[in-house]
């Protein structure tokens, strides 16, 4: 009989969980029996978006976890901060003991298309989207290695992008393609750092992944050119992630380590 709760006994900290993919993250580690720990710089970041408002089930997404029955705890904390962020870790261990499981999901793009090509994107951009989504990233690996080294176990997953890999057409999001190029790079330094004290470091790479947020960007765009190049035919969703996740999370993926997994209907490599 397979066990529903593979999770069983894990404590799990998921950034940028207040909404959108990072919020299907947390939900599914819960469900699959984790305590789950969230951090956002604003826990009510849902509201900013009708669709994503429409599909939450309690105040913030700790309430949610707790209705599924895990334990949870929530921190308003800015990833680029790092001194909050080592503080959050340290309660988390205080409170429940180790950490096996953390997800560096926080991050995200800021500008148009126009203004973001390589030649012209400006500084004020680039620092704030590189202090986003690496220093961000790299702050939480930091942290966390803390106590999973002293546990000599753990699972860490990073999330990159197509844009990492896969220059759009419009040649546009130059910086935050940069940005998660480096998070995949860094994330395959880490698991050679890390493997020796049997942590798992791999890389998450979401194509286009209808969100809330997302949706009416999307279509906007022009949903038939953008599903050209996508060989499945659709838009990815948070669940599709969240099932990577999940084998990341766990022991299916105890012999993965300093892997970039794409996330994308087939769109970056075929
Ligand atoms: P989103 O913008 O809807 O949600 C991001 C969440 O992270 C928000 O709740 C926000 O408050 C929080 N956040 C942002 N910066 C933070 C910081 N410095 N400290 C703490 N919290 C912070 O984003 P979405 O679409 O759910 O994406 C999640 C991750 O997946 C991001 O890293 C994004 O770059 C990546 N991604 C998303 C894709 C998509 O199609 N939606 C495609 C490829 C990658």
């Amino acid at each position: 009989m397979t066990d529903n709760l593979p999770l069983r006994g894990k404590v799990a900290l998921v950034t940028g969980a207040a909404r959108g993919i990072g919020r299907a993250y947390a939900l599914r580690l819960a469900k699959r029996g984790a305590d789950v720990a969230v951090v956002d710089f604003d826990l009510h970041s849902y509201k900013d978006y009708q669709l994503e408002a429409a599909s939450m089930r309690g105040d913030t997404v700790v309430d949610e976890i707790r209705e599924i029955g895990m334990r949870a705890l929530g921190f308003q904390a800015d990833v680029t901060d790092a001194t909050t962020l080592n503080e959050a870790v340290q309660q988390i261990v205080g409170e429940w003991g180790r950490l096996d499981i953390a997800i560096c999901n926080a991050g995200g793009g800021v500008g148009s298309p126009e203004e973001t090509r390589a030649s012209i994107v400006e500084k004020d951009l680039v620092d704030v989207v590189v202090a986003r989504n690496l220093t961000g990233t790299i702050h939480t690996c930091q942290a966390v290695a803390v106590p999973m080294k002293e546990q000599r176990s753990g699972k860490i997953v990073t999330v990159g992008s197509q844009a990492g890999h896969r220059i759009a057409d419009n040649g546009g999001y130059a910086h935050y393609g940069a940005a998660k190029a480096a998070v995949a790079k860094y994330t395959q330094y880490l698991a050679r750092d890390l493997g020796p004290f049997g942590v798992t470091v791999n890389c998450v790479a979401p194509g286009y992944i209808s969100t809330g947020r997302l949706a009416p960007i999307l279509s906007a765009l022009g949903d038939a050119q953008l599903l050209d190049d996508v060989p499945l035919g659709r838009y990815g969703t948070p669940e599709d992630c969240a099932g990577v996740i999940e084998f990341l999370s766990s022991d299916l993926s105890d012999y993965v380590t300093g892997a970039i997994i794409p996330v994308d209907g087939g769109l970056t490599y075929s």
